[in-house]
């Protein structure tokens, strides 16, 4: 896929209807050569559409007009690029513990949790959050986690979380302001709800803070899983991660976390982590599958928004 055209398709499958800043941002980059010029010059994986916004966001340059950010991108390209080298989209969402919660919520508690590609690790806390499904609400406090749910019976309570542990390449400190200013860029302009989430999350995490380790999700797995206290149920959890790990690594991956003891939670795009079998998504907008032990449970939006049991 050219530049261009990855800046159509992350403007027509991920922005649109969500973001139009991004839509409209996204289709104008897609057809503006001097940006696609500076765009090409790095390397694949740093061209994302996700974090060139995001670096010109935490900058303090304008995205929602795309002249303003022709102009202004053009003008401090050397500051983007240095950014846009130096940073890596690691969006942490505490709202998808809505989706994992069904599952934590029904195995033997308590439970390990050990996250891999946790970023902050906000994810590591699906006992300290609150959440909506509907009509119905568990826990208390903020973040209050709103989940459109359908075709399940919403748990009682939160789990019992007795360890927590992640493993990212790049693990980011919730107590440090750099970061979680970063992690707020990395929010989509109109999303006023989840830079409050994030916020919120992050003060969640910040009063106690997670063992977070820098490691591949690979290599380092089985030392960090050998940690988690005996008497525990473990589970090894990812959520939006294996789409930024090459086919072959995410192959190993899933033998690895096969041949571990506990369980295994997987929230993934289909495309990244297949299943044979699966029903059709509920709408067009893109879902992640979220899975057992390798069963698919249900269609569960990116965000944590909207959770559709099918099994
Ligand atoms: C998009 S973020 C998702 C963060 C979090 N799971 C969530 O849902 O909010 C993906 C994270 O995976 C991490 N990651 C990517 N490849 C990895 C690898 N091979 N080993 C460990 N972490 C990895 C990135 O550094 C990033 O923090």
């Amino acid at each position: 896929m050219t530049t261009a055209e990855a800046y159509v398709e992350f403007a027509r499958r991920e922005a649109h209807g969500v973001s139009p800043t991004y839509e409209r941002l996204s289709d104008a980059v897609a057809h503006d050569d001097d940006l696609l010029a500076l765009l090409d010059a790095l390397p694949p994986a740093k061209r994302q559409p996700n974090l060139l916004f995001g670096v010109v966001r935490w900058l303090g340059g304008p995205v929602d007009d795309p002249g303003a950010f022709h102009d202004y991108t053009l003008t401090h390209w050397p500051a983007i690029e240095a950014q846009m080298r130096a940073r890596a989209t690691q969006t942490n969402e505490a709202g998808r513990c809505a989706v994992l919660l069904p599952v934590l919520a029904a195995l033997p508690q308590p439970l390990a949790l050990l996250e891999v590609g946790a970023s902050a690790g906000l994810c590591l806390y699906p006992d300290r959050y609150a959440y909506r499904y509907g009509e119905h609400r568990i826990g208390s406090g903020e973040p209050v986690l709103e989940c459109a749910a359908s075709g399940f019976v919403p748990p009682e309570r939160v789990p019992q979380v007795v360890w927590r542990a992640g493993l990212d390449l790049n693990p980011l400190d919730v107590t440090d302001a750099d970061a979680v200013s970063w992690l707020d860029a990395l929010i989509w302009p109109e999303h006023a709800h989840r830079r409050a989430r994030l916020r919120a999350a992050a003060a969640v995490a910040a009063a106690d803070p997670p063992l977070l380790i820098r490691g591949d999700l690979v290599d380092d797995l089985p030392a960090l899983a050998a940690r988690a206290p005996a008497g525990a149920t473990l589970v090894i959890f990812h959520t939006s991660v294996l789409y930024q790990v090459p086919v072959a690594r995410r192959e190993a991956f899933v033998r690895l976390v096969r041949e571990l003891p506990g369980h295994w939670i997987a929230n993934e795009a289909p495309e990244v982590l297949p299943y044979d079998g699966l029903p059709d998504s509920p709408d067009a907008a893109l879902h992640n599958v979220l899975a057992l032990d390798g069963k698919p449970l249900a269609w569960a939006r990116g965000h944590g928004q909207a959770l559709t049991w099918f099994a």
